[in-house]
């Protein structure tokens, strides 16, 4: 019998084939998250009929411990959380698997034409907590030659595109849409990965100059590739965004769509600093993460922070809590506001502005 084609989601290739065995590693991953919603589902009926939420979200170990109280005769909890540990400690590997069984069709669809276009800031550059192991996978967003394109094109399409809620690609495009002004002439996206929103910003800003910062040289490799089959030119430079090694002054709009929860508090504390160096006085500030768990209801936050913690998210609670209200302002911005763009745990946007007459 014949099979529908899978939809091509926005932004990934149509051509992408993979062999029987690794396409079946990958569709099993995600049939067992969704087979534990009904669990989860259960839970949350729990939870909501208890009293374990009624201490509110603005204190997140007190409602992690009173939902541990309250779950602790549930052998379910533990189930899904060890299920989840597994599922996002293999999921990276099975995909990799999956790239090196077609490696000979797919590094040409993979490899970036011009990886020499990238600067790399090097080594010395490489802060000590990007060495942590992080998102259960070894080596991290550079455990692969063609990490980019095995994220962007195999983890995406086969888990992340449908285990989460609403498009996570039209999301970038929304935060593009939320910087106040139409006339950027450079802009600068920090934590660029595989250039997926650095792309939502060239479509929203056409005629803006592109500049993408990561750590990654895998990521910025595949970002490289997708910049050139669209047949544009973005800077791309490896570096910290805390040391992104721009020129102070130069960039109209900074901006960043998930970078800050990858990140400890002193470095989103450096990139907020970063941004205000390289930004012209005027110029704007649009970062996008998650959202504060004490704007969240008692149930989300505590799933958040459950989900986090059991998805190998070591930075997420931190940046879901610390105040980037007050971090921004004290970078020296001013008109700084925070907006969600969905009842969902992102995007969260913060907005900012470098004041005029304050160059760096
Ligand atoms: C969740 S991904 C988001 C990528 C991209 N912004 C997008 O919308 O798809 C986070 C990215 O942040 C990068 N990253 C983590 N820490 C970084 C740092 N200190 N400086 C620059 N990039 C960093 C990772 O390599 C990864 O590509």
């Amino acid at each position: 019998m014949a099979t529908a084609p899978t939809p091509v989601p926005d932004g990934m290739r149509a051509d992408v084939e993979l062999t029987q065995r690794g396409r079946s590693e990958l569709q099993f991953l995600q049939a067992m998250r969704a087979g534990l919603r009904p669990m989860q589902t259960r839970l949350r009926e729990r939870l909501e009929n208890g009293t374990a939420l009624s201490g509110g979200s603005g204190d997140i170990a007190a409602l992690r411990a009173a939902v541990d109280a309250e779950l602790a005769d549930d052998s379910d909890l533990g189930l899904i959380g060890a299920a989840l540990r597994w599922n996002r400690a293999v999921l990276t590997p099975r995909a990799v698997d999956a790239f090196e069984d077609r490696s000979a069709e797919l590094t040409a669809k993979a490899a970036p034409p011009d990886a020499a276009a990238i600067t790399d800031r090097g080594e010395q550059h490489v802060p000590r907590y990007w060495r942590y192991e992080f998102h259960g996978t070894t080596g991290g967003w550079d455990g692969h030659e063609h990490m980019g394109f095995i994220h962007h094109e195999l983890v995406y399409r086969y888990l992340l595109v449908p285990s989460f809620p609403g498009d996570i690609f039209q999301q970038r495009a929304n935060v593009a849409d939320l910087a106040p002004r139409e006339d950027y002439a450079d802009i600068c996206d920090l934590g660029c990965g595989t250039g997926q929103f650095t792309m939502k910003l060239a479509q929203r800003y056409p005629t803006a100059r592109l500049t993408g910062v990561d750590l990654s040289i895998a990521e910025l490799r595949y970002a490289q590739r997708r910049a050139a089959e669209a047949g544009l030119s973005w800077d791309l430079v490896r570096a910290p965004a805390e040391d992104t090694g721009l020129a102070g002054d130069s960039h109209d709009l900074v901006a960043s769509f998930i970078l800050l929860h990858e990140i400890p508090p002193h470095a989103i504390r450096n990139v907020f600093a970063e941004a205000f160096r390289i930004l012209r006085p005027g110029g704007d500030l649009v970062f996008s993460d998650v959202a504060p768990y004490h704007r969240r209801s008692p149930y989300h936050a505590w799933n958040d922070d459950w989900d986090a913690e059991n998805g190998h998210e070591p930075w997420w609670r931190t940046a879901a809590t610390i105040d980037l209200v007050a971090v921004a302002t004290e970078a020296g911005f001013v008109d700084v506001r925070q907006e969600p763009l969905s009842e969902s745990a992102y995007p969260w946007v913060t907005l900012a502005r470098k004041p005029e007459g304050s160059a760096s």
